[in-house]
């Protein structure tokens, strides 16, 4: 049987502060799930502040070492990799983070992001090809070449620079995007523009998401498959429309019945418009054209 693209398996963390590391934190207890290669999926860590999830993202990347436990990519632990495996997992599991303010050099022009990445992953074989597979990532997350190159981070506002580093992200063809709160600091009335460019990453170009946030609406609109973490452990997981339905354990319920309403009279109840369309699209991608299930949208069958 094929292994899983992507395998946590009960891996931990614990941080060790204070005098000789006395202090101890376990950020991650015992976590695990699956990202099945072939079925491009997003999955979303939900929690909040402290929960571990920037912990996960960084055991993912290869940033930190688990305690105990293995990450395992296409099988192999991620941590005893070839060279060669290694630098093919760089490239295909990429990141995209938080600050879209802080990734940058501020005395490079953003190109730079680009051609360094050409250069290093040796994509192009000229120039001129790399130009072009900068232009095609530009147009993927909406952003025009002219408009764009040749300026400085500071000249760009934060949308645009989120925007950017998906493109570049893009480029590199990943498997798995790790988005650590990728929307947490981007204007509202971007946000929902972000997270189309994840849904038709997802569905367009078969890549998979780890998508962290500690906002459930966000999750609701794009993702697959939710686990709930609190305090390192995981409360909840399953089906996205099932747990935000019908949560389970006290703490979903609890998040769930916090998530900000327009009217304060009425509690969230997952029947937003946006939500709607996006439910309906993928259940009209369930099945491809000759009316046969598509598995790359197993959950809405
Ligand atoms: N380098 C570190 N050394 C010691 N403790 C750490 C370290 N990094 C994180 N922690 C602790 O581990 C726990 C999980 O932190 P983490 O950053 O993973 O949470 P988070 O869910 O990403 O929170 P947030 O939503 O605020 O970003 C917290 O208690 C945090 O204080
Ligand atoms: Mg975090």
């Amino acid at each position: 049987m094929q292994p899983p693209l992507l395998e946590v398996k009960n891996v931990s963390k614990v941080y060790g502060s204070g005098v000789l590391g006395k202090q101890q934190t376990v950020a991650l207890d015992n976590f695990s799930l699956a990202i099945a290669e072939g079925t491009p999926i997003i999955t979303t860590i939900a929690g909040e502040s402290g929960s571990g999830k920037t912990t996960l993202a960084n055991l993912v990347l290869g940033l930190l070492v688990p305690t105990s436990g293995e990450i395992r990519y296409r099988g192999q632990n991620i941590h005893s990799l070839s060279r060669s495996a290694w630098f093919t997992y760089r490239r295909e599991v990429q990141a995209i983070f938080q600050n879209p303010f802080e990734v940058y050099n501020p005395f490079y022009r953003v190109d730079h992001v680009f051609h360094f990445a050409l250069r290093k992953f040796s994509l192009a074989p000229n120039r001129r090809e790399g130009l072009a597979l900068i232009h095609e990532a530009l147009e993927v997350v909406g952003l025009r070449p002219d408009e764009i190159l040749g300026r400085y981070p500071h000249e760009l506002s934060g949308g645009q620079r989120q925007r950017l580093m998906i493109a570049r992200a893009f480029m590199l063809k990943p498997r798995l995007i790790v988005a650590d709160e990728p929307v947490s600091m981007i204007d509202a009335s971007l946000q929902a523009r972000i997270l189309d460019i994840f849904e038709r990453l997802n569905q367009d170009f078969g890549i998979s998401f780890l998508y962290i946030t500690h906002d459930l609406s966000t999750a609701y609109q794009i993702s697959h498959d939710i686990h709930i973490l609190y305090l390192g452990q995981v409360m909840e997981r399953g089906d996205i429309t099932a747990v935000m339905h019908h949560p389970n354990h006290p703490y979903t319920q609890l998040l769930v019945e916090s998530i900000p309403v327009a009217d304060p009279e009425v509690r969230w109840s997952g029947g937003r418009a946006r939500n709607a369309a996006a439910r309906d699209n993928h259940a009209s991608q369930a099945r491809n054209s000759n009316g046969a299930p598509n598995n790359r949208c197993r959950y809405f069958p």
